[in-house]
């Protein structure tokens, strides 16, 4: 089926009803070949949704589908309803016109293609950025780790070193080491109010691998997902390699607006939230929408993932629960991560799952990479029955309040015309809103080169956000580093 995208460019997209693959998916793909080969230009502007809905004799579901998928890629931009166009800024490899020669000619015998899942994936992994490196101010996510306790570390990794157990040095249970899953357990009663038995308790290599698990064994190829909007890029990447569909879940200072996101896609399969503390925005779910957020999905009959990566954080009044606490369904998945509270190398996170779904996690953790390292997972055991974690998370709390203290203090003297500094209660990061009308990707790019990483909002969006922002984390950064970085930022915006 050809489409007439403006005068004189006609893009071909094969739609078979009777194909496999959904139809919004096929529109997708086609639309995306177009992009990729140059026949849809970066600028050019798609038709409007019912336009094309009625030229191709689908339904109008099918074609907002397609758009709201390439939007959340990156492919698009613009808001549907008011203009959607092909983004102007894919990089210029991605699209460059290939002459038809070129195009045609046959794939190397020796070259083999991917997988429809490895080209999703291998295409999705660009949306996580990841550096090497030590972190520079104000990278986001980054704990204190000069201020690690590396000699009680030591002490403990010592121990098991030495002279390890053989039990620690054979295989072990795919869902981890039970005195560590003992002692999560016991953690997150008192300290998250969780509701779980150790059994519950599965060791990861962090959130990505929790996550990683998760889209594989409760979504399919074109399950609708609700991701919040903006969000955490690695949950995007995760879905998109899994083959989802991306709902773009709005965000507003209660959190995930979940009367938006069931009008916009009331049967998702699954919805990602970080309830604690939004990433990156900062807000904290209302328990009216947690109520609003567990009934929709008890009525839908979907799963939540709960992603708590850096509750242990809160600087004022008492720390939250878990909205997996409320949830009398079944329905909550709840990720933790030690990549905030300890450091991220240590790759050990932790998945809590209903009951019912254990077995069909831990047959699949053998499956993927067997287990993690029982030798790391029984020095993490120590670390947190010796009570040296809550020692450690209760001297880090103090510090990092006060270097958000630092920054904000310096923000107000240093950056007053240009940003807008906000405290948050919780967390290793702070938002500083822009002033003005400059966009905040220019301004991110102005602070990256004065050797400043503090990465746009807009970076973090599926639809355009209301006010560009900059992330700014302080966590990782003493006093004398952030007052530095401060000033240098503010010379680079000016
Ligand atoms: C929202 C969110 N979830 C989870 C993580 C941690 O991921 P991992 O445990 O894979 O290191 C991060 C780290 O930046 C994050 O920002």
């Amino acid at each position: 089926m050809a489409i007439r995208i403006r005068k004189g460019a006609l893009l071909t997209v094969p739609l078979d009803p009777a194909a496999g693959a959904p139809l919004f998916h096929q529109l997708y793909d086609g639309l995306r070949r177009g992009i990729l080969d140059g026949t849809l230009a970066p600028g050019v502007r798609l038709p409007a949704t019912r336009g094309l809905a009625r030229e191709l004799s689908v339904s109008r579901n099918t074609v907002l589908n397609a758009y709201e998928q390439l939007l959340a890629e990156g492919y698009l931009e613009g808001k549907i309803g008011s203009g959607t166009f092909v983004h102007r800024t894919l990089p210029e490899e991605m699209t460059q016109v290939r002459p038809t020669s070129e195009r045609a000619r046959p794939i190397p015998a020796k070259r083999r293609a991917l997988s429809r899942r490895g080209e999703l994936l291998a295409r999705s992994s660009s949306a996580v950025p990841w550096r090497s490196g030590t972190p520079r101010p104000f990278r986001p996510g980054i704990p204190g780790l000069d201020d690690f306790p590396f000699d009680i570390w030591m002490r403990l990794v010592a121990r098991h070193n030495r002279r390890p157990l053989s039990q620690l040095l054979s295989y072990d249970h795919p869902a981890g080491y039970a005195p560590l899953r003992r002692a999560i357990a016991a953690h997150l009663g008192p300290a998250r109010a969780v509701h779980c038995d150790p059994e519950q308790v599965l060791i990861t290599t962090g959130s990505q691998q929790g996550l990683d698990l998760i889209v594989r064994i409760l979504l399919d190829p074109g399950d609708a997902a609700w991701v919040e909007d903006p969000g955490y890029p690695g949950v995007r990447a995760a879905f998109q390699g899994a083959g989802a569909r991306l709902v773009a879940a709005p965000v507003d200072e209660c959190g995930v607006d979940v009367a938006a996101a069931s009008a916009r896609c009331p049967d998702a399969r699954l919805v990602y939230v970080t309830p604690s503390h939004q990433y990156p925005l900062g807000v904290t779910l209302s328990l009216c929408r947690r109520l609003a957020l567990l009934d929709w999905a008890s009525r839908a009959n979907a799963w939540v993932v709960e992603d708590d990566y850096d509750s242990e954080f809160r600087y004022a009044g008492r720390p939250l629960a878990a909205l997996q606490g409320l949830d009398h369904d079944g329905r909550v998945l709840y990720l933790g991560t030690f990549s905030k509270a300890l450091f991220p190398s240590l790759r050990l996170g932790y998945l809590v799952v209903p009951p019912d779904l254990v077995g069909a996690f831990v047959a699949a953790r053998a499956v993927v990479d067997r287990q993690a390292s029982t030798l790391t997972q029984a020095v993490v055991a120590d670390f947190l029955n010796e009570g040296h974690f809550l020692r450690h998370i209760r001297r880090m709390r103090t510090l990092y309040s006060e270097r958000q203290e630092t920054l904000l203090r310096a923000a107000r003297r240093e950056l007053g015309g240009l940003l807008e500094a906000c405290p948050c209660e919780t967390g290793l990061h702070l938002m500083a809103w822009i002033k003005g009308s400059r966009e905040d990707k220019d301004a991110s790019a102005a602070a990256a080169k004065a050797g400043i990483d503090a990465p746009a909002l807009s970076s973090y969006c599926i639809h355009k956000p209301k006010r560009g922002g900059l992330l700014l984390g302080y966590a990782g950064y003493d006093v004398r580093q952030i007052r530095d970085s401060v000033r240098r930022l503010a010379l680079a915006l000016r």
